[in-house]
Formats: structure tokens, C-alpha cells, sequence
């Protein structure tokens, strides 16, 4: 029921600024830092052979750094004038219509804590590695980072019917997608970036790796905690962006037809989006212009 007093958006802001908080970077101990630097050391020597270059590229693009835990205020400094994301600093989950409409105002909801150094493998919550070091690196990338707002556009606007649809298109994506780069198979979701051994498995005989059709990947099933057995691989995030366009217009809930105006970049036309490497690709390549 909407309020009388507040217009639809302005409820939601109220919504999201419930779950702001401050980055208190003072705050991190020694030892934070130290789990921080363990964690990026030990997946970089394996991800500078195996992400996908626009993950290494992004990494560079928002000034990660080995050492110590990111400042998101620097690293917003950065990463807001490429693209217009911000990672933004949030206690506890979005429940997820909150969380999509946040992704549509190009602002990633972002947990501050990190993981204990005697729980550097597993955690059963996301952390600030995962947050920050497995997912925003890509925020960088003009074609994944408007594919993202319109995921979250699209998944506010859907009906309540079709948030599967939409959680297995962000799974198989956004949290465990591959990337195919010519004949190698590299990896871009936040799980498989921030994680060792769903990387490996990711790549191994273990996985089916598939390629990418939106059909396919709202049909597939998956468990949150086991190994995954299928994945999907683009060779382009202008598939993802096109992917999105059509779940879009296959299940926006009448009611919001009409009522949103654009908080959106206009869409782009890919096959005039070219790469600076002369590569023939369109709308994918880590060099993408
Ligand atoms: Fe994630």
C-alpha cells in the first residue's frame, strides 16, 4: 500500500537509506587486514590466469590493493565517473525487491565486515572480500555495468511470479558466470572470483560448463551450498544485456508499465559498441570503448 504522504520512489529511498551505514576504515585491525591480504594474494596468483581480463582489468580500474582492506569512499572516487556505481556500505540483507531496486540505482549494497582468519574458506555469509573484491571489479566495465541497473530494473518491475526466474538468471550470471575467450575458458562471477574451491571445481571435468541462453539458465535449478554441476558461459556481456531486455518484457508486472521513469542509460546499440583491441567481438571484451 503506498503511503499518502511519499510518491513509490521515495518510499523506496526511505527503504534503502534503513540499511545505509558508515564504513568506519579506522576500524579495521591489523589482523582484518591481514585476512584481507591472505585472501587476495591467494586468488589473484590463480585469477591472473583464469578471470575473465575484464575482472583483472576492473581490479585496476577502482585501485584494489593487496594489502589492505578498500576504503569505498576512495574506491567510489574511482569507479562512479566510468560507470555511475557506487558500492554503498549496508547492515544485514536487502530483502530482495530492495535489493533490485538498489542494483537499478546503480548502487551495490555492500557488507563492510571480513571474515575471521580462522574461517578463511568458508563463510556462510557474504563478507566484504566477496562483496567488494569478488563483485565490483566488473561494475567497471561499461557493458556489465548497464547490464546490472537493468537487472535490477527489470526484476523491481517483474511480478512476484517471476523472482525465480530472475534469482537463477543473477546465480548463473552475476555469482557463477563464465566467460569464454576465444578458446579458453575463463571465470567473471563474484562466487568463483572470491572463491578457491568453487573456481577449481568450476573449471574442472566436474562441471558441465554450457553456453549461455537465457531459456536455459531460468530452466536450471541450483543449491546455494553444494559445488555447482552445470554452469553457463557467455562469449560477450552483451548477451547478458540482451538476455535481461527479453525477461524483461516477458514479465513486467502490468502496474509498473507505465509508473517508472527512467533512472536508466539509454540502450545502447551493440553491434555498433566495438573493441579499442581490434578484436571483432562486440559488446564483451574486456578492451570494449
Ligand atoms: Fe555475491
Amino acid at each position: 500500500m503506498q503511503c499518502h504522504q511519499h510518491s513509490h520512489s521515495e518510499q523506496i529511498e526511505l527503504g534503502l537509506e534503513a540499511f545505509n551505514i558508515r564504513q568506519d576504515w579506522s576500524s579495521y585491525s591489523a589482523e582484518d587486514h591481514g585476512v584481507w591480504q591472505t585472501l587476495y594474494d591467494r586468488r589473484m596468483q590463480h585469477l591472473e590466469k583464469h578471470a575473465a581480463g575484464a575482472f583483472l582489468e576492473g581490479t585496476k580500474v577502482i585501485g584494489l590493493q593487496r594489502d589492505r582492506i578498500p576504503n569505498l569512499d576512495e574506491m567510489n572516487a574511482r569507479l562512479e565517473p566510468k560507470t555511475g556505481w557506487r558500492a554503498v556500505p549496508v547492515k544485514g540483507f536487502l530483502e530482495p525487491k530492495l535489493f533490485f531496486e538498489s542494483l537499478a540505482r546503480r548502487r551495490f549494497p555492500t557488507t563492510v565486515t571480513i571474515r575471521p582468519a580462522t574461517s578463511l574458506d568458508y563463510i556462510p555469509e557474504p563478507d566484504i572480500f566477496h562483496d567488494v573484491f569478488g563483485h565490483v571489479p566488473l561494475h567497471a566495465h561499461p557493458v556489465f555495468a548497464d547490464f546490472l541497473q537493468r537487472f535490477g530494473q527489470a526484476a523491481a518491475d517483474a511480478g512476484d511470479e517471476h523472482t525465480e526466474a530472475f534469482t537463477r538468471l543473477f546465480w548463473f550470471t552475476v555469482e557463477f558466470g563464465l566467460f569464454r575467450e576465444r578458446t579458453e575458458m575463463k571465470v567473471y562471477g563474484s562466487g568463483l572470483i572470491s572463491s578457491h574451491g568453487d573456481c577449481l571445481n568450476a573449471l574442472s571435468d566436474k562441471c558441465v560448463k554450457r553456453r549461455f541462453t537465457l531459456r536455459d539458465v531460468i530452466a536450471q535449478p541450483f543449491a546455494i551450498d553444494d559445488l555447482q554441476p552445470v554452469l553457463f558461459a557467455v562469449e560477450s556481456f552483451g548477451e547478458l544485456f540482451a538476455a535481461v531486455e527479453e525477461l524483461a518484457r516477458a514479465t513486467r508486472a502490468p502496474e509498473r508499465r507505465a509508473s517508472r521513469h527512467s533512472v536508466q542509460a539509454a540502450e545502447p546499440d551493440w553491434s555498433t559498441v566495438r573493441c579499442k583491441c581490434g578484436c571483432s567481438q562486440t559488446g564483451g571484451c574486456a578492451n570494449l570503448v
